[in-house]
């Protein structure tokens, strides 16, 4: 079974291939670029480089498969939640490819391709606690089995990426703010400001509070700040990442804590996240970083566990800028 998938929720192109459970292939055209000028995502934009991408990617992923497009067995994008002008186009593409080789159509919820990708290549999953920290969404959520999944906490204002973002921007960094800070916070001391941790005893998350508190402070600061406000800020936010993810582990009694989203590359998130499981005589797991930001191998994965369980879409199913997790 060979399977192709596209990815275009927002600003990144991806198509992948598997083979089984194995990737064959896997391309991410990122529009970092292009977007940066205006400070953020500018959906238009986004949508006419996937037109000018996608087809591109398509053809790369099929040389480096060796495969041709035709001898595909089936073929899935995201379709929601996203950016309603980007999702259309990954799956016009993969419907259109579909219909035209009498192939079956998967639709693909991102959040579901994020929660399976730190399983990528396996053939089970195992009930866990699911982390997602990307740049539109933080939640966590009780995974019981493939698409059996309960939503625990969420974010009630910003995503954990997003105040990466934002707070990066208040500091004068590039954009993702994720990676820019982490690269700072190296060299910083993450004891020097104390920085607030929002919501301790709720399952919801909340970040805004912690980007109006960067807000403040800076001005009071003189001198070399830079690496001790980067080190301070990637702690508040590991901390409650951290913290929320054992107690739900605990309290719906799961030995197993997974991590997704682009926010879990971050390594003091890896690390300590590992640690407090180890503490707590809780197993972790998380993708390989490639698989953890946006990309369209973990898409397939999640189209090759639902062929393998008989299920397929309904090439008339339209895209939905909202699709929740079910
Ligand atoms: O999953 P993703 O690629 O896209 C969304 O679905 O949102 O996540 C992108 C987010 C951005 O907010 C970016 O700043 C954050 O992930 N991110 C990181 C790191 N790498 C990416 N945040 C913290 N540390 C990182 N190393
Ligand atoms: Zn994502």
């Amino acid at each position: 079974m060979t399977i192709l998938a596209l990815e275009t929720s927002c600003d990144e192109t991806a198509v992948a291939i598997l083979r089984g459970r194995e990737l064959a292939a896997s391309e991410v055209a990122s529009q970092i670029a292009e977007h940066a000028k205006f400070g953020g995502v500018v959906p238009e934009v986004a949508s006419r480089n996937h037109l000018v991408h996608a087809p591109r990617l398509l053809d790369r992923v099929a040389r480096e498969a060796k495969i041709d497009i035709s001898q595909i067995d089936a073929f899935a994008a995201t379709s929601g939640p996203g950016l309603a002008s980007s999702l259309m186009i990954g799956a016009s593409i993969a419907k259109g490819l579909a219909i035209g080789f009498g192939k079956p159509y998967l639709a693909i919820n991102h959040l579901e391709g994020h929660l399976l990708s730190p399983f990528f290549g396996e053939t089970e999953i195992r009930p866990n606690v699911s982390l997602i920290a990307s740049g539109g969404h933080t939640m966590s959520i009780l995974v019981r089995r493939l698409g059996d999944y309960e939503i625990i906490g969420r974010s009630v204002d910003d995503a954990a990426g997003e105040a990466f973002d934002k707070i990066a921007k208040l500091l004068g960094l590039g954009y993702p703010g994720g990676p820019e800070i982490e690269k700072h916070a190296i060299k910083g001391d993450p004891k020097r400001f104390d920085l607030p941790r929002s919501m301790p005893d709720s399952a919801n998350f909340s970040f805004s509070g912690l980007k109006t508190a960067v807000r403040y402070l800076l001005p009071k600061l003189k001198g070399d700040y830079l690496a001790d406000v980067c080190a301070s800020v990637e702690e508040a936010i590991v901390d409650v990442l951290i913290r929320k993810a054992i107690a739900a582990a605990k309290k719906h009694a799961v030995d197993l804590v997974t991590i997704s989203g682009g926010v879990s590359c971050n390594r003091t998130l890896r690390k300590q996240l590992d640690e407090a499981c180890k503490r707590h005589r809780l197993e972790f797991k998380t993708a390989e970083p490639w698989l953890c930001t946006d990309n369209a191998a973990m898409i397939a994965f999640a189209a090759v566990l639902k062929l393998d369980n008989g299920a397929s879409s309904n090439v008339t199913e339209e895209i939905d800028p909202n699709l929740a997790l079910r």
